[in-house]
C-alpha cells in the first residue's frame, strides 16, 4: 500500500515528498516522523471542496489534537482551514503561529479558567461549552472584559458508532456534552441564555473517530437539526452554526476503505438539507472538524531495526528504535498499522513478524505484517502514523520524542527538533538535601 506521494524509488528505497527515507533516517535519526505536505494539503482541498459545492455556508476545521505544532497551523491557514483547539496549549500554539483566531473553537470537557481567559483575550471565535459550570465561568471571564462570547453547546445525540469503545464519544454515557435524551441540553442551552455575556450561536457533536461507514453520520446530522428544531421551538433560540465534529476514518491496512470526501459531504448533507426542510429551519453554518482524515495518512515513522529474536514455531519479533512512547495507539486502542521495509521496498515479502517497540512493556506496534527478509540497521516504516501519534507521544522509559519532518517536492524540514538528553532533565529539579555528596 502506497499513499499519498508514497513511491519506491530506482535505488528501491520508499520515497516521500520526493525524499529517499532511508536518507532522511541516516540525516535525522531515527525514530523520526515524516509528514507528507502535498497530502495534507490535498486532503484539505479535496474536504472543502466536497462540502463547498453541496453546501456554500460551510467551513472546515483541522482538529489539532491529531497534530499541533506552529507549522501545521500555518498549512492549515493557507489552506484556509479553521482550527478546532481542545486545550489551552493547543490555543497557544495557533496565537503564535499567528493563526487567525477568529477561525479557531475551543473545545474541552473541563476548560479552566486560564483557558477560557487566554481564549477569550486572544479572540478565539467560538467557544464550544461542554457543561453549565463552564457556563458561569465564562460567564465571569466576558463580563469582567466586558465582552459577548458566541459559544455554541456539545451535546450527545446518542449515537454509537462502529468504532473503538473508547474513542465513541456520541452514546449517552459519555463524559462529553450535555445529552439530548436525558433533557440536560435543552436545559443547559436556557441556563446559557439567561447569561448575559454568552450569544449561543450553535450546536456541536463529535460522536467518534476512525468511523468508514457513513449511516452514523447521517444520523447525527438529522438529530441535530431535529434538535435545532426543538430549540427553536422550545426557547426561542437559532442555531446559526451547526458543527458535526470529525471522525471520519482512513487507511492504516490495505483493505480499509474510508469514505471519500465527496461520499462523506453527500450523506451529512443529504441528511441536513431533508430535516431542514422538514422542520423548516433557516440553513445554519455548517462545520466538520476532522484531524486523522486530514494528517493520518500523511504520516510515517521511520524506525531502524535492532533485534530479531525467534519464538520458535510461533513468531519472530523485530524490534525496533521507538515503541510506544511515539505511538501509544496500539497499545491503547489494539490499533492495527501496516509497515514496509523502507531500504528494500520492492524485496519480495516472504515473512510474517511481530514489530516489537523498546520499552518496558509488551509494546507490539504490529503484528503479523509481512516483511521482505530484514537485518539489523534496515530502516522499518509504518505508516499512517500522522495522526495521534506525534500529539500522543510521551517520555516513557525516558525516551527523548523524535523530530517531526515535513517533506515536500524533494525538500524536508524539521518542523519538530528531536529532544535531547538535557531536554529530558531540563524539568527535574533536585533538592540541596539530595545533591549527590561533593566529598569522595
Ligand atoms: C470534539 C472532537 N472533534 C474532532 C475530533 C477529531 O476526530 P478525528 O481525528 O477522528 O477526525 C475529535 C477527536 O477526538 C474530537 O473529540
Amino acid at each position: 500500500m502506497l499513499l499519498g506521494t508514497q513511491r519506491i524509488n530506482a535505488q528501491g528505497h520508499l520515497a516521500i515528498g520526493g525524499c529517499d527515507t532511508v536518507e532522511l533516517a541516516r540525516q535525522y535519526g531515527t525514530p523520526l516522523y515524516v509528514m507528507d505536505e502535498a497530502d495534507i494539503r490535498q486532503k484539505c482541498r479535496a474536504l472543502r471542496a466536497a462540502y463547498e459545492k453541496r453546501y456554500p455556508n460551510s467551513l472546515m476545521l483541522f482538529a489539532t489534537k491529531s497534530f499541533m505544532n506552529l507549522a501545521i497551523c500555518r498549512i492549515m491557514d493557507e489552506e484556509g482551514m479553521g482550527l478546532d483547539l481542545s486545550s489551552g496549549g493547543e490555543a497557544y500554539t495557533a496565537l503564535k503561529a499567528g493563526f487567525p483566531m477568529e477561525r479557531t473553537y475551543l473545545h474541552g470537557n473541563n476548560k479552566s479558567m486560564w483557558e477560557l481567559t487566554l481564549a477569550v483575550e486572544s479572540g478565539v471565535g467560538r467557544i464550544v461549552l461542554d457543561n453549565e459550570r463552564e457556563m458561569d465561568l465564562l460567564q465571569a471571564v466576558a463580563a469582567e472584559r466586558g465582552l459577548v462570547q458566541d459559544v455554541l453547546l456539545r451535546v450527545t445525540p446518542g449515537i454509537k458508532p462502529q468504532t473503538h469503545s473508547f474513542i465513541q464519544t456520541g452514546q449517552i454515557d459519555t463524559k462529553f456534552g450535555l445529552g439530548i435524551s436525558t433533557g440536560y441540553a435543552i436545559k443547559g442551552l436556557a441556563t446559557a441564555k439567561g447569561l448575559p455575556n454568552l450569544n449561543i450561536v450553535g450546536l456541536h457533536c463529535h460522536i467518534g473517530s476512525n468511523i468508514m461507514g457513513l449511516d452514523s453520520f447521517e444520523m447525527a446530522a438529522r438529530m441535530m437539526i431535529r434538535f435545532a428544531a426543538q430549540v427553536r421551538d422550545e426557547l426561542d433560540i437559532t442555531i446559526s452554526e451547526l458543527d458535526l465534529g470529525g471522525g471520519v476514518g482512513v487507511r492504516y491496512m490495505e483493505d480499509d476503505q474510508p469514505p471519500s470526501p465527496e461520499d462523506y459531504a453527500e450523506a451529512v448533507i443529504t441528511g441536513l438539507h431533508d430535516e431542514i426542510e422538514k422542520y423548516r429551519l433557516p440553513h445554519p453554518r455548517l462545520l466538520q472538524e476532522p484531524g486523522r482524515a486530514i494528517v493520518g495518512e500523511a504520516g510515517t515513522t521511520l524506525y531502524t531495526i535492532g533485534t530479531i529474536k525467534d519464538v520458535p514455531g510461533i513468531r519472530r519479533y523485530v524490534s525496533v528504535d521507538g515503541g510506544m512512547s511515539d505511538n501509544p495507539r496500539p497499545t491503547l486502542y489494539d490499533a492495527k498499522y501496516s509497515a514496509l521495509a523502507a531500504n528494500r521496498a520492492s524485496a519480495p515479502l516472504t515473512q510474517k513478524v511481530t514489530v516489537a517497540g523498546k520499552h518496558c512493556e509488551c509494546d507490539n506496534l504490529i503484528f503479523d505484517v509481512q516483511l521482505p527478509e530484514v537485518e539489523p540497521g534496515d530502516i522499518l516504516a509504518v505508516q499512517t502514523t500522522g495522526a495521534y501519534n506525534y500529539t500522543m507521544a510521551s517520555n516513557y522509559n525516558r525516551f527523548t520524542r523524535p523530530a517531526v519532518v515535513l517533506v515536500h517536492e524533494g525538500t524536508a524540514e524539521v518542523i519538530v527538533e528531536r529532544e535531547t538528553l538535557d531536554d529530558l532533565l531540563s524539568h527535574d529539579r533536585l533538592p540541596e538535601r539530595l545533591q549527590p555528596s561533593v566529598t569522595a
